[in-house]
């Protein structure tokens, strides 16, 4: 049975495909169509996955006339509005079609990709979806049990989140991991931290009450009427990063007391899988990890919006399919691929770029020589974040290296880069006592072990000395494992910075011109795409 999963909206959009479960695309609008999500969503355009459907039609054979499901979590009379901008040349199938819930499209993609066969807390958070911005879910026997939830009359930690972002000066929707990274720079701060604290009030398991009938909530009111009071004034002399602090500090408390209340009622249950934008919170992940009641966490690898066509199509087939459980991903390589040859016919400019045969041994020595190598292998990864398939790679025992690709990439995230480490050397350099399959998608910080902190200072927090680290398997992607391999034997460094292939606010790359285009503007010293190595003639590269 085919179940084509659709995401629209202001946000993130996309469309996944299942068949009889087995997950065969989940493509991302903004990689295809070259925008960013956040831009659109201040333009207040409404977006549908349309060049997602054309790519898919045109690469992945599909067709459309095949499905047996379409399922959104827009009801009815949006949906025919979503796919007539999708020109199938179809009318709506309206015995086809199959309403679910936006949070209950999260929480699916939580628990059934967790692979938890024990009972297990789901909890979905975000800015709103639906009527929520949470729900709370007992996942069991491959049944999702709605428990409770945050309705739009309790205050949201995603508009939370937005108003820190806001409040230091960044972007909603946009700039909230930078939040996160400047915080780890601050410290506490009374004022601040009270202030914050003022904004969301615990009780139980929900929050308190949102009466404002404003768009970003009373979270916003009550946190300004707080600080200004404190302050006595509206203008604040100390650090952003204290500010960055305290609010993430607050945040990870609420949501933790929040969380504790509810495993309370569940004494029982050790086993947490969680998704929704406020996931996408890497810290905030690793404090909820560290509690004395969580046997093991999951987050979502596509945690946010984008992972809801996956989830809508999850829903649907568990609707027809009772016995369906829990599995693991092996990977989120669900995008779509290019061959050599379409690259060599297609792509490759024999007069701008020499190519040679590629070897992880090859790769591996350039990457000790220093090189910042762009990889373009295979399909690409669901969700935001790059795992070895579209990513930039490149040593990391040099703090230059840190300050090259920062200027390269135009970045100034507060945030050190991300770890790829081999899978038997993780927990010897970074504390992954448990939950190490979240790990492999890059989803929750990690204490690094003291004796390596300043070994690899590119992707350690210089302060908190956490790491946002992907565990690379051999399984889980062999190229990229290979050349961690490699590495490891000329270095003794088990260890590689992945960074993802775009530069400033682009969408990662998905066509080959993107990777080529940042080969030759020298964003990248060398160029892996599949079996070649591709290099600029004048970059002298040996
Ligand atoms: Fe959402």
């Amino acid at each position: 049975m085919k179940i084509l999963g659709i995401s629209a909206g202001h946000h993130c959009c996309g469309i996944t495909l299942i068949d009889n479960g087995k997950i065969i695309f989940s493509l991302e609008e903004e990689r295809h169509n070259r925008t960013k999500v956040y831009k659109d969503f201040y333009s207040n355009v409404f977006r549908a996955p349309f060049l997602s459907l054309k790519e898919a039609t045109d690469k992945l054979g599909f067709n459309i006339n095949d499905i047996d499901y379409i399922t959104s979590y827009y009801p009815k009379k949006e949906s025919e509005m979503i796919w007539d901008t999708l020109k199938t040349g179809l009318p709506f199938p309206e015995n086809k079609f199959i309403f679910v819930d936006h949070h209950d499209s999260h929480a699916a993609t939580a628990y059934y990709l967790s692979g938890f066969d024990e009972d297990t807390l789901v909890v979905t958070m975000d800015a709103s979806g639906g009527k929520y911005s949470a729900k709370y879910f007992i996942g069991s026997g491959g049944n999702l049990k709605f428990i409770d939830g945050l309705g739009l009359k309790n205050k949201s930690f995603g508009h939370y989140y937005a108003m820190l972002t806001e409040f230091l000066g960044f972007k909603r929707l946009k700039d909230e991991g930078k939040v996160v990274g400047m915080a780890g720079h601050g410290k506490h701060e009374l004022i601040a931290y009270q202030s914050f604290n003022d904004a969301i009030k615990i009780e139980g398991i929900h929050t308190d009450k949102d009466d404002s009938g404003v768009l970003f909530g009373q979270v916003y009111l009550d946190f300004y009427t707080s600080y200004y009071k404190r302050i006595g004034s509206r203008i604040y002399l100390g650090s952003k990063q204290d500010l960055a602090y305290n609010g993430q500090l607050v945040f990870e408390e609420k949501i933790v007391q929040l969380l504790t209340n509810l495993h309370n009622q569940y004494p029982n249950v050790k086993k947490i899988a969680l998704a929704g934008g406020v996931f996408a919170n890497v810290k905030l992940n690793k404090r909820i990890n560290e509690q004395y009641w969580v046997n093991e966490a999951f987050i979502a690898p596509p945690m946010g919006d984008e992972g809801c066509a996956l989830g809508c199509a999850l829903m649907v087939h568990k609707m027809f399919n009772p016995d369906f459980k829990p599995f693991k991903l092996n990977d989120v390589f669900m995008g779509t691929s290019y061959t050599d040859d379409e690259v060599g016919d297609q792509y490759w400019d024999i007069n701008k770029f020499s190519r040679e045969l590629f070897t992880p041994e090859k790769a591996a020595k350039y990457l000790a020589n220093g090189k910042i190598i762009g990889v373009f292998n295979g399909r690409y990864e669901h969700g935001p974040r790059a795992l070895g398939n579209r990513s930039i790679i490149g040593e990391v025992t040099n703090p230059e290296t840190y300050d090259k690709i920062n200027n390269k990439l135009q970045r100034n995230d507060f945030m050190p880069f991300a770890p790829a480490v081999m899978e038997e050397h993780a927990n010897t350099i970074f504390k992954v006592d448990k939950s190490a399959y979240t790990a492999q998608f890059m989803t929750m910080l990690y204490d690094t072990r003291p004796e390596w902190s300043d070994k690899i200072p590119t992707v350690v927090h210089p302060k908190d000395k956490t790491a946002r680290i992907q565990i690379v398997t051999p399984k889980s992607n062999p190229t990229f494992y290979k050349i961690l391999d490699e590495y490891n034997k000329i270095t003794g460094v088990p260890v590689l910075l992945n960074t993802s292939f775009n530069v400033h606010e682009e969408p990662i790359v998905c066509h080959p011109n993107e990777a080529f285009t940042h080969l030759e503007n020298d964003v990248v010293d060398l160029l892996i795409i599949n079996n070649f190595i591709y290099k600029k003639y004048e970059g002298n590269i040996n």
